[in-house]
This record gives C-alpha cells, structure tokens and sequence, in this order.
C-alpha cells in the first residue's frame, strides 16, 4: 500500500472563488502533477473526514452511510511527482493507492471512452465505479437511483478541489461500460459510473 500525503491544506480556498471559477476543462498540459494534490482529490471524492478516528464517516453524504463507490486512479509515466505510472485503487480505510497494474493505461481508458482524446492528453484520471447491490440490498430498485445521486456528490467534490488546487478537470459519461471495466479489470457486479481526467489547464 502507498501512504498518501494527509496534509490537505492546498484546498483552503474561499468557496464562493472556487464555485466562480469551477468549468469543465479539455486541454492539459504536459505538466506533472503533485501527489499532495492527487491525495486531496481522492480525499474529496471518497475519503474520511477524519483521519484519526477510524468510524468517521465520507467526505460525501451516503444513503444510510452505505458507500457503494470505489475510486480508481490510472495516472502515466512520470505524470504524477513520486507516484510510478499504473492502476491503483484508493484504498479508504488507510489513505492509501493500492497499486493494481503497472501499464499506461490511459490511452485504452481514451479509447474505452469514445476516443475522447483530451483523457490520455491528462496526466492522470480518476474513475468512480458502483456496486449498486451495496444500496439496493438496503433499499430496493430505489438504490440505483441513490447510487448515481452519490456519483454526482463526489463529482462535484472533485471539480471543486480541481479547482482549488489550480487544476482542470472533466466529468466524463459517455463511455463504453464493458470496456472501461476491462481497462480497470473491475470485479463482477462494479460498474464505472465516472471518469475524470486530471491535469493542468492548457
Ligand atoms: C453526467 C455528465 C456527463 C458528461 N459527460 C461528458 C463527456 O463524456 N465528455 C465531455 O467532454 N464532457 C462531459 N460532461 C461535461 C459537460 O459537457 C459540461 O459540464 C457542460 O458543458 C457545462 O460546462 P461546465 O462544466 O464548464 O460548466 C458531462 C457532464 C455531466 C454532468
């Protein structure tokens, strides 16, 4: 397990400048990125609010706290400061990048969406994926509907936090479920709901 930076306080920025600021971005840099900043991305979209207490609940509300979500982070050679290239799954309980692959996956994750080809232009992606059954087994068909409201609370998070570290950012739906699973080589029954690639704006 990788241990990622705690010290969240790149994002302390006035709310109002960073919801002006908030927009869709779709051309990067070829600037690395930090892992301080990547840890408070995925820190935002799925993490404890606390790191000392061990039962504190997410950084985004839940249907009865279920967190049906899992984050994955596919990030290329020297794109991210400290971090090898590969798949890696953000690991709540530690903060932490449990590392799943080594490749440079994001070319495939590109093509997986469409040929959108600003996502192997960024740096990195992040990508929320669903276990719907987490939810339904406790609400019935009304979960799915709770599942994707949850997906939009981290998707928020994350092009807020993009923004108050300076970073761009793009919600991305329009993808080939079978195929970004493959990329991600997600388990049976986890569904990607998300993809953000992450990077400078250019
Ligand atoms: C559910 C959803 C799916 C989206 N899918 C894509 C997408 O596949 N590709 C893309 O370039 N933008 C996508 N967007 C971004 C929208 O195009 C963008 O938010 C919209 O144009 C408004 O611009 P703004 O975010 O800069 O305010 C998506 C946004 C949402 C909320």
């Amino acid at each position: 397990m990788i241990n990622l930076p705690r010290d969240m306080s790149l994002l302390k920025k006035h709310l109002v400048d960073v919801l002006i600021a908030r927009k869709s971005t779709r051309q990067f840099a070829s600037r690395p990125l930090d892992l301080r900043q990547v840890a408070c991305l995925l820190w935002v979209c799925q993490g404890r609010r606390s790191f000392e207490k061990p039962s504190s609940r997410r950084n985004v509300p839940s249907a009865g706290a279920t967190y049906p979500m899992t984050t994955y982070l596919i990030c290329g050679d020297s794109q991210v400061n400290e971090l090898e290239r590969g798949l890696y799954r953000y690991d709540v309980a530690s903060h932490g990048l449990e590392p799943i692959s080594d490749g440079d996956l994001r070319d495939e994750l590109a093509n997986a969406c469409f040929s959108q080809r600003f996502i192997s232009e960024a740096p990195a992606s992040i990508v929320v994926v669903a276990d719907y059954a987490i939810t339904t087994s406790v609400y019935g068909e009304r979960g799915v509907r709770y599942v994707h409201m949850e997906a939009g609370h981290s998707g928020q998070n994350i092009y807020l936090a993009c923004t108050a570290l300076g970073l761009g950012t793009v919600a991305v739906g329009a993808f080939n479920d079978e195929a970004v699973s493959r990329v991600l080589n997600l388990p049976l029954n986890h569904e990607p709901l998300y993809v953000f690639p992450i990077g400078y704006p250019r």
